[in-house]
């Protein structure tokens, strides 16, 4: 199935009758453990994806499923509280579906965070990680399909898709707090089963810090309707084969929620500075 402008359009004009005039500007994709600063948005209007023509519904552990419009860090912000994934049974086009609806309701700015598994031995789980570039070598793209040159060209450049204006602006939000930042690049596996040992081996050996199971399509749309982008990872863990033990869900969430404060607090701090 391939959507429609006319139906990005559709989504748009509905929230457009929720929210009224207000004009979104930052759009944040909040993944495991941090769709609590949904909660966090001031004079804060919900729109649930459910009641949106053409959104599908998030149906992972902790992805809430609604979108809050209002102001964060002194920023008009549209909270994604939770995401779709592809393991969820969802294409790479219906995973980053909303991206474009934000971007065709004023967001010209779009912040992405996720959980993942730690690939570079020399840090540790718990570290925050500013992505700085990323890899998604297989399966298909959220662009596939006939252009929609409404949104942007058919082959969209990926030279620079994180924003190093934005990258800098973390820098010193991470350096004002007191926060270390590890810097790397996310590599995209689709799961929902964790890597191998013999994956993290090889794609360590590709340039990979982190692996997980998100914002690469979304980051990718948004790259091609002329988005900046801002990304961020929490190292819930380390990857498959580093430490002799299983990985699990659970672990993940725990990790998620344990770093949750030190997040979110960057996050914010971003956001006062863009
Ligand atoms: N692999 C993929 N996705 C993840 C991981 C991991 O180790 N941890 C959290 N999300």
């Amino acid at each position: 199935m391939q959507y429609t402008f006319a139906q990005y359009e559709e989504s748009a004009r509905y929230i457009r009758s929720k929210i009224g005039d207000l004009q979104p500007k930052v759009a944040m994709i909040l993944g495991s453990g941090l769709g609590f600063m949904g909660e966090q948005v001031e004079n804060p209007i919900a729109v649930p994806y459910g009641d949106i023509p053409h959104f599908k519904v998030s149906t992972a552990p902790g992805h809430k499923g609604q979108l809050v419009f209002g102001t964060l860090g002194g920023k008009t912000v549209a909270v994604m509280q939770g995401r779709m994934h592809h393991y969820e049974g969802y294409s790479y086009e219906e995973v980053s579906y909303a991206v474009r609806v934000l971007r065709l309701l004023g967001c010209d700015t779009l912040v992405v965070t996720n959980a993942a598994g730690c690939v570079n031995t020399a840090w540790a789980a718990g570290d925050l990680m500013l992505i700085t570039d990323h890899m998604k070598l297989f399966l298909e793209s959220p662009l596939r399909g006939e252009n929609l040159p409404e949104f942007g060209p058919r082959f969209p450049d990926s030279s620079h898709l994180y924003t190093p204006a934005l990258a800098s602006a973390a820098r010193s939000a991470a350096q004002a707090l007191s926060i270390p930042l590890r810097e790397g690049v996310y590599c995209y596996f689709p799961g929902p089963q964790f890597e191998t040992p013999a994956e993290i081996r090889a794609f360590r050996a590709l340039g990979a810090d982190a692996v997980g199971m998100s914002t690469v399509p979304e980051v990718i749309t948004a790259g091609h309707c002329g988005m900046q982008v801002l990304g961020f990872t929490l190292l819930t863990n380390m990857a498959a084969g580093i430490l002799d033990q299983p990985l699990s869900g659970e672990e993940v969430m725990e990790a998620a929620a344990a770093a949750s404060g030190k997040f979110s607090a960057l996050v914010l701090e971003c956001l006062k500075r863009m």
